[in-house]
């Protein structure tokens, strides 16, 4: 099937930038779920664990999912797969009602590699099958710029089921329109660096086209001056929220997913709490017209050079 097909059979699902916004999965949650273009559903909001040191993951884990998160987004870069697993394992929670997604190695794009990085991400977190598995970075200036070879073994470990969902991360959209031509499973979703410095338009405007869902990496952006802009403080006193509440409220109202990392138990408690006020239409353009393309992370055309 194509990718247009594909679109068009889950078009009556389609509400939210290419995607639809159901509400909660558990009966509990209050955390919007996003239902993929291969039919599988993602909680909108969940917990990433860049830079959390394998010794603190499983109690920032345990915490997370504690608070509510169901939504854990790690790699096997971050070095800490085992110690998610650890977490969802000791949580007493099902293992379907925890979304995780891990994603390859730089070192392993040629499908051998691959296939023997993802077995080993497997074993790590100690789970039979992933929820999303996704290429970390497409590296144009490695392996001959083919991550297409690589996309084609994501699709392997997706069709024999061990995968649910798989995607990408860093691609641009010209990225994106080689994996089109090239193969007839497209990414369920393209995991970027987006921000109110770093809106995205254009990116996400591709994959809203093409049912591809945008998940926003550093949603914000370190938590550094973003959340001095005056901007963002303005909307925050006028909302009574903290300045990260109001960035990862403008994310939710987007229709981007989102998981912001926190190592403190009160930032993981606040950056959940954000689904009981809504932003006003002239709060979401304002907190967009901060953009100024400004990346805190490499640039995937160029990276690693
Ligand atoms: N695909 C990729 O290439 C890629 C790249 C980067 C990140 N990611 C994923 O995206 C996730 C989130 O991105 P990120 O960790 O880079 O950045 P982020 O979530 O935007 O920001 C995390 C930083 O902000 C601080 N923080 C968290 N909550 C806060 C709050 N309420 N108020 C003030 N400061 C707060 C944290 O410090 P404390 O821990 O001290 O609270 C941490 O230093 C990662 O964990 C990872 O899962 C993916």
């Amino acid at each position: 099937m194509n990718w247009f097909k594909l679109g068009r059979a889950i078009r009556t699902t389609i509400r939210t930038g290419g995607v639809s916004a159901l509400r909660g999965g558990c009966c509990m949650s209050p955390v919007p779920e996003i239902m993929l273009n291969n039919g599988q559903k993602i909680p909108q909001l969940g917990f990433g664990v860049f830079l959390i040191r394998p010794e603190d993951t499983a109690d920032a884990v345990t915490e997370a999912l504690e608070v509510g998160y169901r939504h854990i987004d790690t790699a096997e870069m971050y070095g800490n797969e085992k110690e998610v697993g650890e977490a969802v394992a000791r949580s007493g929670l099902s293992r379907r009602d925890v979304f995780v997604t891990s994603k390859l190695g730089n070192d392993a794009h040629r499908p051998d590699d691959a296939r023997r990085a993802f077995d080993q991400t497997l074993k790590a977190l100690g789970f039979a099958y992933i929820d999303l598995f996704l290429i970390h970075w497409p590296l144009p200036m490695r392996y001959d710029g083919d991550f297409v070879s690589t996309w084609h073994t994501l699709a392997e470990f997706y069709r024999d089921g061990r995968a649910r969902s798989i995607g990408v991360s860093n691609f641009q959209a010209h990225h994106l329109r080689r994996l089109h031509v090239q193969s007839d499973i497209p990414p369920a979703v393209n995991q970027i660096e987006a921000h109110p410095y770093l809106t995205q338009d254009e990116l996400r405007r591709f994959c809203a086209e093409h049912q591809i869902a945008v998940e926003a990496w550093s949603p914000i952006a370190h938590g550094g001056d973003l959340l001095r802009d005056p901007v963002i403080r303005r909307i925050a006193a006028e909302t009574g929220r903290s300045p990260a509440q109001v960035v990862l409220r403008w994310h939710i109202q987007r229709g981007d997913i989102v998981f912001p990392k926190s190592v403190k138990s009160g930032r993981i408690r606040e950056n959940f709490d954000i689904f009981d006020f809504e932003l006003s239409g002239e709060h979401i353009a304002a907190i967009s017209a901060l953009n100024r393309n400004h990346r805190i992370g490499p640039n995937p055309d160029t990276f690693p050079g």
